[in-house]
């Protein structure tokens, strides 16, 4: 007997839409079904390219439908909330992007409202699922590195496609925001989810201040309960396309996972060819070209195991509360980079509209 499909609705067309259509093209218990993005026309160019029957312009009218179960959210970090409060009491099971959402308020406001309508929050951490990063947690929980005190997480590029990225005030934040949040969530998942005790962190705006007030490469330090360290680096500064690792050192022994390496051919064309890796500026020369991408980032799995959950299949891994935590240690990331101290967790954040403020403006301790 062939199980039903969760029948998913995209709010976004663009970079993150086109990862979710796809991978969930490659799993088995999700169908896109809707699109909906507000510029003209390019909800119904993601929709043509991947087969997808309905698209809107209105994400509001996309959440009247019936037939959708499941929202995936891919719009940019201010609109997260809104839009996850308004699926929720749409009766729609929600998988936001990240980072979760701009403040703390946020994410209670949207934790609450899919509590209240009884749907799940998924987080879309999709280093989580991450296959390599995955073999390393399942070897460290295995005992394999005896006692584990650091994890070392690291994402960097030259920075983000999309104008909107480089605007605190639709971001919330600079590179710290938009991948920082990834390393900080791994670190914990990875460590099997310690209380974190303390942070610290180092950042600036190297490379990119004509371009954006965000900060543009991070440095932050967790302190864990049981002892563990995190490190988490992230960079919109260097050049050469994606690097994306992890490091775990113990008493016994440490792995090294560098995603792209390993699942890519070093390569030299002199023509260039038509795609390599996510933000590599050129094909011409020596280039690293990757295959099966979205498989080695984990994204298909990961959406296939929030389809399983709908289905009752699974528990959920990524939830809103994963989230959340992400943003508190952004939160207090940030005032320890603004203050130049370390900062004692839970951080109790003063209220700002946007996280970076606690490191452009410094507040008093
Ligand atoms: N997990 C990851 O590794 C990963 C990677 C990239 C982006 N993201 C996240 O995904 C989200 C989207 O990023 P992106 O790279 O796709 O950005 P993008 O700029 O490529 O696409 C944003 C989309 O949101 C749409 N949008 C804007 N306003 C909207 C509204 N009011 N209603 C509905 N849609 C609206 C835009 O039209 C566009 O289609 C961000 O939160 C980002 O942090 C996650």
């Amino acid at each position: 007997m062939t199980e039903r499909t969760v029948k998913i609705g995209i709010v976004g067309s663009q970079f993150q839409a086109d990862i979710h259509a796809a991978s969930i093209a490659m799993g088995k218990h999700g169908e896109v079904v809707a699109v909906a993005s507000p510029t003209a026309g390019n909800a119904a160019e993601l929709a043509a390219r991947y087969g997808i029957p309905k698209a809107f312009t209105d994400y509001r009218e996309m959440l009247k439908d019936p037939e959708i179960e499941l929202i995936t959210i891919t719009a940019p970090n201010k609109l997260h909330c809104q839009i996850t409060v308004d699926a929720a009491n749409a009766g729609k099971n929600v998988v936001v992007e990240k980072p979760m959402a701009m403040t703390l308020a946020e994410c209670d406001e949207m934790i609450e409202a899919c509590r209240r309508n009884g749907v799940h929050l998924f987080y879309a951490e999709e280093l989580f699922f991450t296959p390599k990063y995955v073999k390393a947690k399942q070897m460290a929980d295995q005992g394999a590195f005896g006692k584990v005190y650091l994890v070392k997480q690291s994402e960097m590029h030259f920075g983000p496609h999309a104008d909107w990225f480089w605007d605190i005030d639709r971001s919330g934040g600079g590179v710290f925001m938009d991948m920082g949040c990834h390393g900080l969530s791994f670190c914990h998942w990875f460590l099997g989810r310690p209380e974190p005790l303390t942070i610290t962190a180092q950042m600036g705006t190297y490379v990119h201040g004509e371009r954006t007030r965000g900060e543009d490469h991070t440095f932050a330090i967790v302190e864990f309960a049981g002892g563990a360290v995190g490190h988490v680096e992230d960079s919109w500064a260097r050049q050469g396309g994606m690097d994306d690792r992890v490091e775990v050192y113990g008493d016994q022994g440490l792995t090294i996972a560098n995603l792209h390496m390993g699942n890519a051919l070093p390569t030299f064309s002199a023509t260039g060819f038509d795609y390599a890796v996510e933000k590599a500026p050129t094909t011409v020369g020596w280039t690293y070209p990757v295959f099966e991408e979205l498989w080695n980032y984990g994204f298909p799995q990961e959406l296939e195991h929030f389809c399983r959950v709908v289905l009752g299949r699974e528990e959920s891994d990524a939830t809103g509360e994963d989230g959340r935590l992400a943003l508190q240690l952004l939160l207090a990331g940030y005032h320890s980079a603004g203050t130049g101290r370390r900062v004692a967790l839970p951080f109790d954040a003063p209220e700002v509209a946007r996280p970076v403020d606690l490191w452009l403006h410094p507040r008093a301790e």
